[in-house]
C-alpha cells in the first residue's frame, strides 16, 4: 500500500527512498521543501576570533555533505519530488545564496520549469558579526513547476496582501510583488525546549507557507513535505483545510512537530 494513502501523518525516515518508492507517483499538488542548505561545519570567517573556539551560524549533522555528495543528495530528493508531484502541481523550494545554483541546475536537469523566486526579506536577519561582507538578511523561495497548467489563486495572493487603497479595498497584484518580509520566527511561534532555547535552528514562518499554499494549492489538496522539521506545514495546510504529509528523519524533531500538531492555530 502507498504511504500517502494515508493523509495527515509524518511518515519517519530518509526522504529519497520514500519518495521514490513509498509514494504514490503524480498524486501530490504541492510540495515545499526545506532542505539542509549544507551550511554546517563551515565556521564564520572572523577577524580576530577571541572566543576561544569557531563561530557558525548553524552546525547540525544533518546539514554537513562534502559537496559531491550535496549534488547527488539534491538531484536525489528533486527526481523523488518530480515522480509524486502531479503534472499540475507546483515544487517550492527554500534555499539561499549557498545552495540556490545547485537547486537550479539540478531542477532544471530533472524538468522542472521556474516560475518565481521569491524573496524573504528577513526583518530581523543576525547582526553583521564578521563585518566583512554586506548583512544577509534574505532567503529565496524557488517555485518550479512540471507543466503549463500549474495553480495560482491570484485572488487568494491578492486577498494575503495586508495592503488597502486609501478607501480600505484591496489593492493590485503589481503592489505584491515577488519579494516578501517576515520576521525570522520569533515570540509565541517559536518552538521552545526545556531550555528555553529554539527546539530546531531552522524553523520557518507560518505566514511565508500561508502564501505558498494559500497559492498554488486548493482546499482539500495534499500538500507534502519532504524535510517536515518542526510541522511549520502540516500545521498551516490543516488550518487551510488542506490535506499533509510530512516526511522527517530526526525522531526528536517528529515527536515535536506531532506535538504541535495536536492543536489547531
Ligand atoms: C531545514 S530543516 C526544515 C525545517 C522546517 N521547515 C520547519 O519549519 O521546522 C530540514 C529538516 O530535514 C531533516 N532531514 C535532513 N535530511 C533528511 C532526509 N534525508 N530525509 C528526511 N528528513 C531529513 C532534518 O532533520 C531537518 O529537521
Amino acid at each position: 500500500m502507498f504511504l500517502n494513502l494515508i493523509k495527515n501523518e509524518i511518515i519517519s525516515g530518509d526522504c529519497i527512498p520514500i519518495l521514490k518508492n513509498q509514494i504514490e507517483a503524480e498524486s501530490v499538488h504541492l510540495i515545499f521543501s526545506d532542505p539542509p542548505y549544507n551550511l554546517s561545519g563551515t565556521n564564520l570567517d572572523l577577524r580576530n576570533n577571541k572566543t576561544g573556539g569557531a563561530f557558525y551560524k548553524i552546525n547540525e549533522e544533518w546539514d554537513k555533505f562534502n559537496y559531491n555528495d550535496y549534488i547527488k543528495f539534491t538531484q536525489e530528493w528533486l527526481s523523488g519530488c518530480y515522480r509524486v508531484l502531479l503534472s499540475n502541481g507546483s515544487l517550492y523550494v527554500s534555499c539561499t545564496q549557498h545552495n540556490i545554483g545547485e537547486i537550479l541546475t539540478e531542477s532544471r536537469k530533472i524538468g522542472f520549469k521556474l516560475n518565481n523566486i521569491l524573496t524573504w526579506y528577513k526583518t530581523n536577519a543576525m547582526p553583521n558579526i564578521t563585518k566583512r561582507t554586506f548583512t544577509h538578511s534574505t532567503e529565496f523561495v524557488c517555485w518550479f513547476v512540471k507543466g503549463k497548467n500549474w495553480v495560482f489563486n491570484y485572488n487568494d495572493v491578492k486577498d494575503f496582501n495586508p495592503n488597502r487603497t486609501k478607501d480600505g479595498n484591496k489593492k493590485q497584484m503589481r503592489d505584491f510583488l515577488d519579494f516578501i518580509e517576515i520576521p525570522i520566527v520569533q515570540g509565541q511561534e517559536r518552538i521552545k525546549g526545556e531550555n528555553g532555547r529554539a527546539a530546531h535552528p531552522t524553523q520557518k514562518p507560518e505566514k511565508l507557507l500561508e502564501l505558498i499554499i494559500l497559492a498554488s494549492s486548493n482546499i482539500n489538496d495534499l500538500v507534502l513535505d519532504p524535510f517536515f522539521g518542526t510541522g511549520t506545514t502540516g500545521k498551516v495546510a490543516a488550518n487551510l483545510n488542506r490535506n499533509w504529509i510530512g516526511i522527517e528523519k530526526n525522531n526528536s524533531y517528529i515527536e515535536i512537530a506531532k506535538e504541535r500538531l495536536k492543536s489547531k492555530r
